[in-house]
């Protein structure tokens, strides 16, 4: 039998980087096997902490992840009361329903203008995002100020965030649990925000945003409405700018649907 030479710690760490992996969660590791054995934490009660400014989440600080029903209707609790986008942005940096908020680095909560017309959507921070705490800022945000900027737009007359507002370890997908979790969350962000237009970002913010299970390849480029409960806003899907960074065949699509937004936003709301 041929046997392998183990890998160098170079080369362990090179493959961990290719997996995703880019960052260290703890000093220490931990056995999640041994963790299996040990006995049950004691129940969670689920309960409101002392008066906060804005309506606190029920569930509680420095207690163990709840049940995802739990932390779903915890989420859409606090995000209803949420009365200004301040309130929103506290509520969600005191929400510790979501297991996401514990390996990233902090709140990705928006960038722009709150006050602009037209609302950009997308799915969740990624590295330089969780540093900066700005969503959009690496190499698809380049792209998108390039191509906001190719109608007009910057950061100044647009408003932009995600519908995850903590980066998922190592850039992974973000399990349809904790999509449910923070759908309240971008709800009441959409509705505070209030703009004219709303633009999903990919895949799975505009099958998350827009109820639909049809893939960006047929939505692109077609308007949705999007009912906030108070009104019903305009929203058109198009390529998110990391897919359109892998595949630039697509940049012309995109280009028109840029176009489609530019019209819209022409003729005033
Ligand atoms: N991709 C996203 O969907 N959002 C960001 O903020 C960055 C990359």
């Amino acid at each position: 039998m041929i046997t392998e030479p183990a890998p160098t710690v170079r080369e362990l760490l090179a493959f961990y980087l290719e997996a995703g992996v880019d960052c260290a969660l703890a000093e220490e590791p931990v056995d999640r096997l041994a963790e299996l054995d040990a006995p049950p934490p004691a129940p969670r009660v689920a309960a409101v902490q002392a008066p906060r400014p804005v309506a606190a989440p029920a569930v509680i600080r420095g207690e163990a992840a709840p049940a995802p029903d739990v932390a779903i209707a915890s989420a859409r609790e606090a995000a209803r009361t949420a009365p200004t986008l301040e309130a929103l942005r506290e509520l969600m940096q005191n929400f510790e329903g979501c297991a996401l908020k514990h390996t990233a680095t902090r709140l990705v909560f928006a960038d722009g203008n709150p006050q602009a017309r037209i609302m950009f959507v997308g799915e969740a921070p990624g590295r330089d995002e969780d540093i900066e705490g700005l969503p959009f800022v690496g190499r698809s945000g380049k792209l998108l100020d390039l191509m906001i900027g190719a109608i007009g737009l910057n950061r100044t007359t647009a408003y932009i965030t995600n519908v995850i507002p903590w980066r998922p370890p190592g850039n992974r997908t973000p399990t349809p649990q904790e999509t449910q979790i923070c759908l309240p969350f971008i709800q009441r962000h959409i509705e505070l925000v209030n703009p004219d237009m709303l633009v999903t970002l990919g895949n799975p913010s505009t099958q998350t945003l827009l109820s639909t299970r049809e893939g960006i390849m047929r939505t692109r480029g077609r308007w949705f409405d999007y009912d906030t409960g108070q009104r019903t806003i305009r929203a058109l899907p198009t390529f998110h700018p990391a897919y359109l960074l892998r595949s630039p065949s697509y940049k012309r699509l995109a280009w028109q649907d840029l176009r489609a937004i530019a019209k819209v936003l022409a003729q005033g709301s």
